[in-house]
């Protein structure tokens, strides 16, 4: 009976000293597990007097009662500290500030360019584009600049091969809309153009927008009113006049340069004119039923308005912290 007794102190020492369930549960198995030595008492009271019997029987109880008291308390103990060490493992300071993806963003002329087409649609303009690499005809010959044509040096052209050219104008654009589509024509046609040129104002690649519209009375007022509208809209200035310079390209007759009222003075941001009926009848538009405008507009001239930004450059360095600004326009 000593003997057993000695097991609930030795339980207690061997608990204490199990740091995990694992190793408690092993401990436990020791003590009264199938094999443990209560277990086998227990086997041995049938050799005992009946007298005997129940004593022996009712303090066995007891002991196993004790030891499992000992292992639940212990059990406790090292759940608790389990919870505890996760706890301060898995500490989540929700005041740290979180770390922030880092956003991309549109670039200006990107910008520009959602925002004249916005604006367009509004009025009822479809979209057309056409290829960069184009041919002699779409970018000359069809708007009326023949070959050996003195206009043609008015464009210092890269020349792909004999035929073909990176346009030097979006205007080819009309041209080809023209030739797929029936008048009444409402379109414009943003894209890339390019010219042998690079300084702080110019760059051999930059931006166009051309507008075209094709229609029974269609006339310069009209055209003065689209631009003037269009460009009230775009800077968010209704007072904002324009004013037409004479001038000359071959695929408009009469025509003008576009200039605009800033800073108590004007600037040039397009040129336009009435369609040359020239260019009408290279698509086959009867040009006793129909007549046009067209305007072209310089992109990147709009978008250094519009956000004051006074060099060309940064538009084409990408550089990070002058892109970055426009992330929430
Ligand atoms: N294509 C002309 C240019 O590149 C601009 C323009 C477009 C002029 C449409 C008249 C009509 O300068």
């Amino acid at each position: 009976m000593d003997h057993l007794k000695e097991l609930i102190k030795l339980a207690e020492k061997d608990f204490e000293g199990c740091k995990t369930l694992t190793e408690l549960d092993n401990a436990k198995s020791k003590y009264i597990g199938k094999t443990g030595p209560l277990t086998e008492a227990m086997r041995g009271l049938s050799k005992l007097s009946n007298e005997e019997k129940p004593k022996l029987g009712a303090l066995i109880n007891d002991i196993k009662k004790s030891i499992e008291e000992l292992l639940n308390a212990r059990k406790d103990a090292i759940q608790k500290k389990e919870m505890l060490s996760q706890l301060e493992n898995e500490y989540i300071d929700v005041t740290l500030p979180g770390l922030k993806q880092s956003e991309g963003s549109l670039h200006p002329i990107s910008l520009t360019m959602n925002r004249i087409e916005h604006i367009f649609h509004s009025i009822g303009f479809d979209m057309a584009t056409g290829p960069e690499i184009e041919d002699d005809y779409h970018n000359f010959t069809a708007l009326n600049i023949p070959e050996s044509h003195p206009a043609r040096a008015m464009h210092d052209t890269f020349y792909i091969n004999k035929n073909h050219v990176l346009r030097t104008h979006t205007s080819p654009v009309q041209v080809r809309y023209m030739k797929d589509n029936e008048p009444p024509l409402k379109v414009i046609s943003p894209g890339r153009v390019y010219r042998v040129d690079s300084d702080a104002t110019h760059s051999p690649m930059f931006h166009q927008m051309e507008g075209l519209w094709v229609d029974k009375k269609v006339n310069f007022a009209n055209l003065k009113g689209v631009v003037q509208d269009f460009l009230q809209k775009f800077f968010e200035d209704n007072k904002l006049t324009i004013r037409f310079r004479p001038s000359f390209f071959p695929f408009t007759e009469p025509s003008a340069e576009i200039d605009m009222s800033w800073n108590g003075g004007w600037l040039e941001i397009g040129g336009c004119g009435m369609v040359h009926p020239k260019v009408l009848n290279q698509v086959n538009i009867n040009t006793d039923e129909f007549q046009g405008f067209a305007f072209g507009l310089g992109v990147e001239r709009l978008t250094m308005l519009k956000y004051h930004i006074d060099d060309l450059r940064p538009f084409f360095t990408n550089d990070l912290r002058f892109l970055k600004q426009f992330g929430d326009q």
